[in-house]
């Protein structure tokens, strides 16, 4: 019997159902070339769907999406749809229910795409960043008092627990002794980076970096451990790249850290993700957002969405279909696709995922 992957598929708004097409059609080229079967069931969360119902995600979504084997999303965000609803209400709410405490990013420019990185390849630009993913700033604690008043007061807590930090930091070592640039014979150590803001941020980053140190020396002893303001981390993500391997870091320093990374891959065009639980079900995504006034032109670009699937498939254990999709990406890159950027590929969104569907 060949083994069947169950798959939620969450197109979701403005270009996510485009690419998530792309996405769906590589993938399905890679079950039938390695022999195993995905089972794709769609969900219309989004924003269509909550200005229709007001709805964000029914009560049931949670415990169905348990059910599956993993999530693909494409992209959450609508125009007529505040800011901070669906990101909150559907994307972040999906991520804390379904324990996602990882967010997976890796920066690696392919061969062919250009780089804003003066005299910086792929040799140099090819580094992870593991994201915490469920806690911080992101968990919504503080709120707002005597609003609309001269003396208003706005809280936002960074909250971060020893349990949080330390499953994060324990993954992060675990990934860097598994696909550090050691193990992917690229240097001679793999190194493991914090990156934090202890001068400042002197309780939480204090936890961090003793949680660090101290899981590192009894647990990962062969891991190379290193620490980064956040600040200089950004300096060195354009200046020196090649210095980083595996960086871990918090919920909000890796959301910003990584729209630096993306850009310096070739854009959000190529940058895929994973929300990962390494326990339960985790959720794959095209990071860089729904893109609305390129909707319905054909002219968004799949890779991220592509590359996302790829991941999920890693992360699935199909090791062989994933690393198939990631070399037909590369030839993409490196022998068709002109630019990265919507509309100047030479290609269409439909024929950039022919392309790549038909090298797997
Ligand atoms: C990301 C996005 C989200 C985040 C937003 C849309 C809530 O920027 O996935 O990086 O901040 O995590
Ligand atoms: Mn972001």
């Amino acid at each position: 019997m060949k083994k069947t992957y169950k798959i939620a598929v969450l197109p979701g708004d403005g270009t996510g159902p485009e690419v998530v097409r792309e996405g769906r059609k590589v993938l399905t080229a890679a079950a039938a070339k390695f022999g195993f079967g995905l089972d794709m069931t769609e969900f219309d969360f989004g924003g269509e769907r909550y200005l229709r119902t007001g709805e964000l995600l029914p009560a049931t979504a949670v415990d169905e999406l348990k059910t599956f084997d993993a999530i693909f999303l494409g992209a959450i965000g609508h125009p007529g749809v505040k800011p901070g609803i669906l990101e909150k209400g559907i994307l972040l709410q999906l991520r804390f229910d379904l324990d996602q405490y990882i967010n997976l990013r890796p920066v690696r420019l392919y061969p062919g795409v250009e780089t804003p990185l003066k005299n910086k390849g792929p040799e140099q630009i090819d580094y992870v960043v593991v994201r915490e993913n469920t806690g911080g700033i992101y968990t919504g604690t503080g709120g707002i008092s005597m609003k609309g008043t001269p003396h208003e007061v706005a809280v936002q807590s960074m909250v971060y627990s020893r349990h949080q930090v330390e499953r994060c930091l324990r993954y992060a070592f675990e990934y860097a002794r598994k696909f550090g640039k050691k193990a992917r014979g690229k240097a001679d150590a793999n190194t493991l980076a914090l990156v934090g803001k202890t001068n400042v941020l002197t309780y939480v980053f204090d936890l961090w970096e003793r949680t660090f140190h101290e899981v590192g020396a009894r647990d990962y002893p062969d891991i190379k451990r290193e620490y980064y303001h956040v600040d200089a981390t950004c300096m060195y993500m354009v200046k020196s790249p090649e210095w980083f391997d595996v960086l871990v870091t918090s919920n909000m320093f890796g959301d910003i850290i990584t729209d630096l990374g993306a850009e310096t891959q070739g854009g959000m065009g190529i940058a895929a993700g994973g929300n990962i639980n390494p326990n339960g079900v985790s959720m794959f995504e095209p990071i860089g957002g729904s893109a609305p006034k390129y909707t319905g032109m054909n002219i968004i670009n799949p890779l991220a969405a592509i590359c996302a699937g790829a991941m999920m498939l890693e992360t699935l254990g199909e090791f062989k279909a994933a690393e198939a999709i990631e070399t037909a990406v590369k030839e993409v890159t490196g022998t068709k696709i002109k630019s990265l950027s919507a509309g100047k590929m030479g290609y269409s969104t439909s024929e950039v995922g022919d392309l790549v569907a038909e090298r797997v």
